[in-house]
């Protein structure tokens, strides 16, 4: 029997290509640079699925230019606002994602940079490394306590439950706005708000964990921003087009914001230049699941899902 043909537009890594080439022949672009959307399209009539990253851009075009030979579209990521789901749904191919095993990885990175960006970790780590510390004093380098603080989420997901217990292992009081309720056993306490300005009013610190949908897209605008308490501090590992940055920088210069955490901006890769003059804003290049024990583990479900795909079974991760 022939075995299907799969294009792996990143490199992925060793243990995960060693299981694709094993059970499929596999095109990989070992040069792992943004595979270009026109030449995921010339190579579409040679193959059967796709492992994408969300590096390569689906727009509407380009869904409606791939061959059909094209079944799958099996996403090395849990966020899927690269892909235009509704093209590849006209078209009738599969996309899934990768959900639950980046929940972690994710969240130990809200974490690091809630603290980080709490306690002045870029001005802290500058000074140092640069041997510009002479002095201590009692108001020194003073930063905003995180135990026993009160953390805002928005998106109870996976991702958002996994943040919920970090913070309460440091104490904090957690509250959470969701398209739903959590039932009271995975709420574990947290206190639901049904409206987002309710949660924006207690939450002195926010972290964001929705997926970027048309409904959530800027909805960090200034006059949310303005409906936190003063001096909160703001953490995004989710979307960087969930917030307008230019209304961050304003909230952070007016004091609104005493600091913000991001590992995703509205431009990736590069981020925004402007945000690099403020010591208060704690920035990573979207590494919120770049651990090895994460990275092997999405590779393993994207091709759990090809498996199954590929075995005329519905893929677990459809979406
Ligand atoms: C995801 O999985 O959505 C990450 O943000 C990038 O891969």
């Amino acid at each position: 029997m022939t075995r299907p043909v799969i294009l792996i537009t990143r490199r992925l890594p060793d243990a995960v290509l060693d299981r694709a080439a094993a059970d499929y022949e596999v095109i990989v672009n070992y040069d792992d640079c943004a595979f270009p959307t026109d030449q995921i399209i010339d190579m579409s009539p040679h193959v059967d699925g796709i492992i994408a990253c969300y590096t390569e851009r689906f727009s509407a075009d380009v869904v409606a230019a791939l061959d059909p030979r094209v079944k799958i579209v099996a996403n090395y990521a849990v966020g899927t606002d690269h892909c235009d789901l509704a093209a590849f749904t006209a078209r009738g191919i599969a996309v899934t994602n990768t959900p639950d095993i980046l929940s972690d990885a994710t969240a130990e990175t809200a974490m690091l940079l809630l603290l980080g960006a709490a306690r002045r970790a870029v001005e802290g780590d500058r000074m140092v490394r640069t041997g510009r510390w002479d002095d201590w004093s009692p108001s020194f380098m003073v930063g905003k306590q995180v135990t026993g603080g009160r953390l805002g989420i928005v998106g109870m997901g996976r991702i958002g439950q996994a943040m919920a217990r970090n913070a309460r292992g440091f104490g904090m009081e957690v509250h959470y706005h969701n398209r739903r309720r959590l039932s009271q056993d995975l709420e574990q306490g947290a206190i639901f708000h049904d409206r987002l300005d309710a949660l924006l009013a207690v939450a002195d610190f926010l972290s964001l964990h929705c997926p970027a949908t048309p409904q959530t897209q800027g909805m960090m605008t200034a006059e949310k921003f303005s409906k936190l308490p003063e001096g909160a501090v703001f953490v995004n590992t989710a979307r960087g087009s969930l917030v307008d940055e230019a209304a961050l920088i304003g909230a952070i210069e007016s004091g609104r914001l005493a600091a913000a955490g991001l590992d995703c901006f509205v431009d990736e890769p590069g981020g925004n230049p402007d945000f690099a003059s403020y010591d208060r804003i704690f920035m990573l290049p979207h590494i919120g699941s770049a651990t090895v024990k994460t990275r092997d583990a999405m590779g393993f479900r994207a091709l759990d899902n090809l498996d199954a795909f590929f075995a005329g079974k519905t893929p677990r991760d459809l979406v």
